[in-house]
C-alpha cells in the first residue's frame, strides 16, 4: 500500500478517505505486528532549563524572565540514573534547553559515568539541540546512542519564525549529521502551531518519512501564558492522534512516544495515543522541584510524582488497554536493519 513515494496531496486524499477511528485502528494493528503488544519505558531526565533560544511556543525560553532556572550535576543526573536502573529501565534520555553554560565535554563526561554506572547496559539518548558534526561525533564517542531533534515544523518559513531566526536548513542539517554518525534519530513537531495550515500538517508526516526516522515524537503544541503564542484556543488532541496514526503507517518500525504533552491536555491523551500507533512512554524521572521549573508548556502532568510512582502508574494504564510495559532498551529496527550486510 505504501511503496511507492506518497506526496502530500496523495497522503491527505487517503487520510480523508478514512475516518480517525479507521485511521487509528489500521495503524494500532500494524504497530503491534511489529512490536506485538509491548510499550517501551524510557527515563526521561531534564537536565537543565537554561535555554539561550527564544522559540516562540516555549516556556523557558530564554527571554522569559518568570522561569526560575536550574541545572542539575552530572552526580545528580548518575544518581537518578542508578534509581532508576534499579527500577529496571534500560534507556535514559537527557533532555535541556540550549544551556550555554554546560560544554560539550561536560555531556560527554556524564554520559560516560551513566554507561559505567549501567556496565554499559543502558542505552543513551540525548536532546540537546542543534550541534555541530564535531560535538555529535564527540558526543557520539563518548557512548551516546540516540539522539531527538524534532523538527517542530516543515514548513521553511514558519520553522524561521517560531524559533526566533534559526533557518530550518540548520535543523536539517543536524540530522543529517546525526543519521551520519550512526545515531538511531528522532525528530518530529507538534500539531496545531499557529500557522499551521492542511498542507502543513501533511508535509510533517511526509518528512518523518522522508528523513526516515527512526523515533518520532508529536504532540500538541498547547499555549503557554508567558510566551509570545499565548491564546485561549484549546489544543486539539484529535490533530495529534491522526497525525501519529498516519506517520506509524508510513514508518511501521519507528519508535513513538505517546508524549507527555498528549497526556496533560486529556487524562486519557496517552492511552489514545497508544491505540493510535504510539509504542514508547517516557516517565519523569527529574525530582520535583526540577520537573516544576521545566514548563515547557502549562499543565504538565506528573509534577508531583516520582519515578516509581509513574511507572506504576503507567504499567496499570498500559494493562487496561490489554498491552503490556516492557524495560527492553528497544532499539529501533529500521535503525538495526541499517547494520544488516
Ligand atoms: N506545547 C507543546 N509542546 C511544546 N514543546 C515546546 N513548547 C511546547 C508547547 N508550548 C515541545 C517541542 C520540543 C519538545 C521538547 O517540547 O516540540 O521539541
Ligand atoms: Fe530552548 Fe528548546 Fe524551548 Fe526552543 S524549544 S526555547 S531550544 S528549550
Ligand atoms: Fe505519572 Fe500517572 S504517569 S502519575
Amino acid at each position: 500500500m505504501w511503496g511507492a513515494p506518497m506526496n502530500s496531496a496523495d497522503l491527505r486524499a487517503f487520510a480523508e478517505g478514512r475516518t480517525l477511528d479507521a485511521l487509528r485502528g489500521e495503524a494500532n494493528a500494524l504497530c503491534e505486528s511489529v512490536w506485538g503488544k509491548r510499550v517501551f519505558v524510557r527515563g526521561l531526565i531534564e537536565f537543565s532549563n537554561h535555554c539561550a533560544r527564544n522559540c516562540l511556543y516555549c516556556g523557558i525560553r530564554g527571554a522569559n524572565t518568570r522561569v526560575s532556572r536550574y541545572r542539575l550535576s552530572s552526580d545528580e543526573i548518575v544518581e537518578i540514573v542508578r534509581e532508576g536502573f534499579r527500577l529496571g529501565i534500560r534507556t535514559f534520555v537527557l533532555q535541556g534547553g540550549e544551556d550555554p553554560f554546560l560544554s560539550v565535554l561536560d555531556h560527554c563526561r556524564t554520559v560516560e559515568r551513566i554507561k559505567d554506572a549501567t556496565e554499559g547496559t543502558a542505552a543513551i539518548t540525548l536532546s540537546l539541540g542543534i550541534r555541530s558534526r564535531s560535538e555529535y561525533a564527540a558526543l557520539k564517542a563518548a557512548g551516546a546512542d540516540r539522539y531527538l531533534l524534532r523538527f517542530e515544523t516543515s514548513d521553511e518559513t514558519l520553522h524561521t519564525r517560531l524559533r526566533d531566526g534559526v533557518p530550518f536548513a540548520a535543523r536539517r542539517r543536524a540530522l543529517d549529521d546525526l543519521k551520519e554518525l550512526d545515531y538511531e534519530v528522532g525528530s518530529g513537531f507538534m500539531t496545531g502551531l499557529p500557522g499551521e495550515t492542511e498542507e502543513t500538517f501533511y508535509e510533517n508526516v511526509r518528512l518523518c518519512k522522508t528523513l526516515e526516522l527512526d523515533m518520532v515524537g508529536i504532540g500538541p503544541f498547547i499555549p503557554h501564558p508567558d510566551t509570545p503564542l499565548w491564546s485561549d484556543a484549546p489544543p486539539s488532541l484529535e490533530r495529534t492522534l491522526r497525525a501519529v496514526a498516519l506517520v506509524r503507517l508510513l514508518l511501521p518500525m519507528a519508535n513513538m512516544p505517546a508524549t507527555t504533552a498528549a497526556g496533560s491536555i486529556d487524562p486519557l491523551g496517552r492511552e489514545k495515543m497508544l491505540l493510535s500507533g504510539a509504542n514508547v512512554l517516557m516517565p519523569n524521572l527529574s525530582p520535583s522541584e526540577a520537573k516544576r521549573h521545566y514548563l515547557l508548556y502549562p499543565g504538565k502532568v506528573c509534577l508531583d510524582e516520582d519515578g516509581s510512582s509513574c511507572l506504576k502508574c503507567l504499567r496499570a494504564r498500559v494493562l487496561r488497554l490489554g498491552k503490556e510495559l516492557v524495560f527492553d532498551r528497544g532499539d529501533s529496527r529500521s535503525a538495526a536493519l541499517r547494520h544488516v550486510g
